[in-house]
């Protein structure tokens, strides 16, 4: 079927198919389409406990696809165990200037500059509450807006906590995108430092409010150094972080011959895969696989999946490779593994 489908998307501008295709799930999570594709699609159950939470599977949508939290049901029929909505900002704000999604068909890989276009919090938080599929893991992502000065960066991240600690399963502190300036200077050793003890406390005072765990996440760059990546792994392993997600996009331009290499913002899909696969093993190595990682970056199909789950990681997530095989991946990987 995705074959039929994804020649039509591919002829609109990538924005404009991913907005349709947000909006069809939309359609379909209020519809019994819904439960058609969770026929179609819904895949064997492989449980997870991770984080203290229980996952019907390993395989996870990772953050960006639906930023404003408005198709998560729908994509929950096409059988991920969980899903990470955002990044969510606090505020909302119009991203960069269009186009900043482009497609490098050839390699199998996106360039986005995106630059967290978002309706913020509130928006989001009001589309949260409510029944749930059954079994799914909902992550919420948080960010920075791009006019937060990076030292008023914790007061951002802070206020996300505290408003969306009652309606995720987990949070995760994205300091990894390379479209807001800056933002990835978050991840030197004393910037997360303070990020994370301010998060941390904040973090302790909503489990004691809401009598429940909040499990909090970093996720990380794949441009990280050798000891960088250390560095921000000791942190985060001193603040009591739960886990780590690597990785998000890279600037790195390896393995693109496309003459859209030049286009400003970060890459995914299967290029990525060596980057983000080696940085999974290098944190199982460095914390002796006693930090829960999720793996994600280039994942394609059942072989990717597998290698990363055996190089340590915990749970996997997809964004590129949706986009590339369509709504049968998910099934695709956890048949394979
Ligand atoms: C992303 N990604 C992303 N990550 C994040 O933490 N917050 C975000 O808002 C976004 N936005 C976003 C938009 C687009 C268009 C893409 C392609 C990606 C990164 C994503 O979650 C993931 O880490 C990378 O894309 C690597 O995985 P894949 O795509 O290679 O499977």
């Amino acid at each position: 079927m995705y074959e039929i489908i994804r020649p039509l998307l591919f002829r609109l501008d990538p924005e404009r198919a991913h907005t349709l295709t947000l909006r069809a799930l939309q359609f379909a999570q209020v519809s019994p389409i819904s439960a058609i594709l969770h026929r179609i699609y819904g895949a064997p159950t492989k449980p997870v406990l991770v984080f203290g939470l229980e996952f019907p599977n390993p395989v996870g949508l990772a953050a960006g696809y639906d930023k404003d939290g408005q198709a998560w049901r729908g994509l929950a029929s096409l059988g991920f165990g969980h899903v990470e909505i955002g990044t969510v900002t606090l505020r909302p704000q119009p991203g960069n200037p269009k186009p900043r999604l482009f497609r490098l068909r050839a390699e199998e890989a996106l360039i986005n500059r995106m630059g967290f276009p978002g309706r913020g919090a509130q928006y989001v938080a009001d589309r949260l509450g409510g029944p749930r599929p059954p079994g799914l893991v909902l992550g919420v992502n948080m960010g920075k807006n791009k006019d937060t000065p990076l030292e008023d960066a914790a007061g951002d991240y802070q206020e996300l906590l505290r408003i969306f600690a009652p309606l995720g399963d987990y949070l995760v502190i994205n300091v990894s995108s390379p479209n807001t300036v800056g933002l990835r200077r978050l991840q030197a050793r004393n910037a997360l430092e303070e990020l994370l003890q301010v998060l941390s406390e904040e973090r302790g005072l909503q489990e004691t409010r809401l009598k429940k765990s909040v499990p909090l996440l970093v996720k990380l760059s794949p441009d990280l150094q050798p000891d960088e990546l250390e560095d921000a792994l000791a942190v985060i392993d001193s603040k009591g972080m739960d886990g780590v997600i690597a990785t998000n996009t890279t600037l790195s331009r390896d393995g693109i011959g496309a003459t859209l290499a030049g286009e400003s913002g970060g890459m995914s899909g299967r290029p990525l895969f060596k980057q983000s696969y080696s940085m999974v093993a290098q944190i199982s190595l460095l914390t002796k696989g006693r930090l829960p990682v999720v793996g994600v970056g280039g994942i394609m199909g059942p072989a990717e999946a597998r290698a990363m789950l055996e190089a340590g990681a915990s749970l996997v997530q997809v964004y590129t490779g949706l986009v590339y095989k369509g709504p049968g991946l998910v099934k695709q990987i956890l048949s394979g593994l």
